[in-house]
């Protein structure tokens, strides 16, 4: 092992994003000495592929970190916040995917297209920002960069892969029952999920919001490290599989047109933008799924006031949302001579 070969723990491999992770690095051929694959005692001796062949998933540990350079975490909250502090105590960076540490003022949150300097303070523990936030960010960084942005107003419209492997399924099972004209009991999601929409993504919180509605405005905030930017939410469960949608209204302090944003978005890195309305091309979630990249259009000015503009931003939740972001915050932090935990 090295900081330029390091040994990578994959923590949560068999779940949908962790399944992921293993791809993504694999593809991108990151520079691993070694990747090792944990999750729960429940799968402990299970197989995940990797790489044209197959890992045997361990059983996470307190002690499973000793040896290793960089943990990859998508095991859920509860997890991270155990088992990450362990990781970063003996010297492993980790790159959590969960919220347990995105707020925290000592772990920076991180979109490598966005604010990759932030990684220059990490202390262990770098978070990996929530998927709808992601995509946003990357989307509004170069048009904040050029024109101030004021105010956001996002609708989301998310793929149920985003609640994890279980919620695949499930949308899955009801569509086929449905389709057969049987009754179908919701397990994952407060109603069925299947031919509806749900308006509820996570707990709702005292000021009526949902936790997910907080999180775009708290995480957006903190990854443009400006705190002026007023944001407000609204997130949405649809039955589609994989890639989230986003209505995303934005009010900026110089004008910009929309052949601005259209300059700005295709010179920007991780942005494709696909807006030929004359020809019905605008972004899908089903033209998202597997791809890198952030996918923008209907770009258009929002003529009810001075300077705004609306965008429909779409991209893969598990890749660019999680697995693919986490992997590149690995490659930044080789590429910066970051990878060890500060003394
Ligand atoms: P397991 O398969 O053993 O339950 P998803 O978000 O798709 O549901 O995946 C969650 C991932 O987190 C799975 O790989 C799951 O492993 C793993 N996981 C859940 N709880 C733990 C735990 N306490 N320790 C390690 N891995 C866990």
């Amino acid at each position: 092992m090295s900081a330029k070969n390091p040994k990578v723990a994959v923590v949560g491999a068999t779940g949908a994003v962790g399944r992921e992770m293993l791809e993504v690095l694999a593809q991108r051929q990151f520079p691993a000495s070694e990747v090792v694959a944990f999750a729960s005692s429940r799968s402990a001796g299970g197989t995940v592929e990797y790489a044209g062949g197959e890992l045997t998933v361990r059983e996470l540990k307190e002690d499973s970190f000793a040896g290793f350079d960089l943990a990859l975490f998508s095991a859920g909250g509860a997890t991270s916040e155990k088992f990450a502090p362990l990781a970063a105590k003996v010297g492993c960076v980790v790159v959590d995917n969960s919220s347990a540490w995105r707020m925290d003022p000592k772990c920076p949150l991180v979109v490598p297209e966005v604010n990759p300097r932030d990684l220059e303070w990490h202390k262990g523990i770098i978070a990996n920002p929530n998927c709808s936030t992601i995509q946003m960010v990357v989307a509004l960084k170069p048009l904040h960069d050029e024109a101030k942005i004021k105010r956001i107003v996002v609708s989301t419209y998310q793929a149920v892969s985003g609640t994890g492997q279980k919620a695949i399924v499930e949308l899955e099972t009801q569509t086929a029952r449905l389709m057969n004209g049987q009754e179908v009991i919701p397990q994952v999601y407060p109603y069925q999920i299947a031919f509806n929409c749900l308006p509820q993504i996570d707990v709702f919180l005292d000021n009526g919001y949902t936790k997910e509605e907080m999180k775009m405005v708290n995480e957006t905030k903190k990854i443009l490290g400006d705190d002026t930017i007023r944001v407000t939410a609204t997130t949405v469960r649809v039955p589609v599989f994989f890639s989230h949608s986003e209505s995303v209204n934005i009010e900026t302090e110089q004008k910009l047109t929309v052949e601005d944003v259209r300059r700005i978005l295709s010179q920007s890195p991780g942005i494709v933008v696909a807006d030929y309305p004359e020809k019905k091309i605008y972004p899908m979630p089903i033209d998202a799924a597997g791809q890198d990249d952030v996918f923008v259009g209907r770009i258009r000015e929002d003529e009810s006031i001075d300077n705004g503009i609306n965008l429909w931003i779409v991209a893969d939740n598990i890749r660019k949302g999680a697995a693919l972001n986490a992997v590149q915050i690995g490659e930044e932090l080789i590429r910066r001579n970051l990878l060890r935990v500060p003394k």
